[in-house]
């Protein structure tokens, strides 16, 4: 067969790209390598910046997002048994973030792209690119058994930190960055009211806590763990009473407990591949980037991506230009560096690392304090939160 663009992954990069694609008359065909079902179980964070909104309205996918999203205008911070708002819609002229599961994006996306009568192939096996430096690039994979193949005009990897997509460059073509951090996020989603109406990010001696939400009457709770703490180890009530020892009394004593209905550990990782384009083969999302959750970047970096990609493709197809497709990677690892300073930075003013002692404690709280009391501290954390402009 043969389609203008073969997307591989049907993640939130992936599937936000082929509906920008197919607003625009390009189309485009996804190969994901898991079910659908397996892609909606996946939890992730889930703030958006008033950007990737902006974006899912363009698509006019924002209906349930306004109807059942909650709008933040602000965070807190707790430390030294205190918390501290930051003003994130003052601090940054009028802008809000709005929380809405990950996982709702990606099931609106699908319903959509399958309603449009778009195809995605689901439950692909070895899947593999081929001669994306030529001008006949392809997509293989194995379909029920039977061999497939997709020629196309360009590939797009949105197959996220494990996929082939990237696997596939030459080793000497791509340079990668990385940093590993020491201790993971144990994360819980729970039919309970969250602690507070907005988020808390807590630097407790005990490590870093988060207390989140995925609606008024459903919260998403994180503490800080061990990288080879194993989900056995956790129980209900561990997960629970080690929580409230890291929160500020008034929020430990209003804290409603109850079953998990999720409960899971994810190592934190910061990690860029540079460029993010080999001839006719592009990386969006996670297939090129990966952040640590603090901040919520992730969503919001494949975002961003897919929008300029979309773009590049879109001017090569309606204007006969290769400007967009040439400074593609460019204006994208801009944005991305940048979201990787802010995640690197919040996720280490926030934890407990075993190797920077007591100093490294008391450098945390001066921060801290700096951060609570200074408006240019709290405006820059402010204007990082909300999403740098493009
Ligand atoms: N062939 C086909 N599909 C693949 C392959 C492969 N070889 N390898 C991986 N995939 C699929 C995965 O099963 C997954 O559904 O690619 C998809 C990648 O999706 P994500 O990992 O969600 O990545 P992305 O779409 O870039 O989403 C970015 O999601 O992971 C979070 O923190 C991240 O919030 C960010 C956002
Ligand atoms: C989440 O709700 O899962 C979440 C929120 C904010 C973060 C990370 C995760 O910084």
């Amino acid at each position: 067969m043969r389609v203008q663009v073969v997307i591989v992954g049907a993640g939130p990069a992936g599937l936000l790209l082929g509906a920008l694609l197919h607003q625009a008359g390009v189309e485009a065909l996804i190969v994901e390598q898991r079910s659908a079902d397996y892609v909606l179980g996946r939890i992730r964070a889930g703030v958006l910046e008033q950007g990737t909104v902006d974006l899912l309205d363009q698509l006019g996918l924002g209906a349930r997002l306004h109807a059942e999203g909650l709008v933040h205008a602000g965070i807190e911070l707790s430390f030294g048994g205190r918390r501290h708002r930051i003003d994130l819609h003052k601090l940054s002229g009028g802008k809000n973030v709005t929380v809405y599961g990950q996982t709702e994006i990606t099931r609106d996306l699908m319903l959509a792209r399958s309603r449009s009568g778009q195809r995605t192939v689901y439950d692909a096996d070895q899947v593999s690119v081929h001669d994306f430096e030529t001008n006949k690039p392809s997509v293989r994979w194995v379909e029920g058994g039977q061999a497939q193949r997709a020629e196309c005009d360009f590939i797009a990897g949105c197959d996220g930190y494990h996929g082939v997509s990237r696997a596939s460059v030459a080793p000497g073509a791509i340079q990668t960055f990385e940093r590993v951090y020491p201790f993971g996020w144990l994360g819980v989603l729970s039919e309970t009211p969250p602690v507070s109406h907005e988020l808390i990010y807590t630097n407790h001696e005990r490590g870093f806590a988060l207390c989140s939400m995925r609606s008024m009457t459903r919260s998403r709770n994180y503490v800080q763990c061990a990288l080879d703490d194993s989900l056995a180890q956790w129980s209900d009530d561990a997960f629970w009473d080690e929580l409230r020892r890291r929160l500020d009394p008034q929020a430990a004593e209003s804290l409603v407990t109850g079953p998990s209905i999720e409960k899971s550990i994810a190592p934190l990782r910061s990690f860029v591949a540079e460029p993010m384009r080999f001839g006719r083969l592009f990386l969006a999302g996670d297939a090129a980037h990966i952040v640590p959750p603090t901040g919520a970047k992730g969503l919001n970096l494949a975002a961003s991506d897919v929008r300029l990609l979309s773009a590049a493709l879109i001017e090569h197809y309606q204007d006969k230009s290769d400007a967009g497709i040439d400074a593609y990677s460019q204006r994208c690892l801009r944005r991305v560096w940048r979201a990787e300073r802010f995640s690197w930075w919040l996720t280490s003013l926030l934890h407990k690392f075993p190797d920077t002692g007591a100093f490294g404690q008391k450098m945390q709280a001066a921060e801290l304090d700096y951060l609570v009391h200074s408006v240019a501290a709290s405006t820059a954390l402010a204007e990082n939160y909300v999403g740098l402009p493009l």
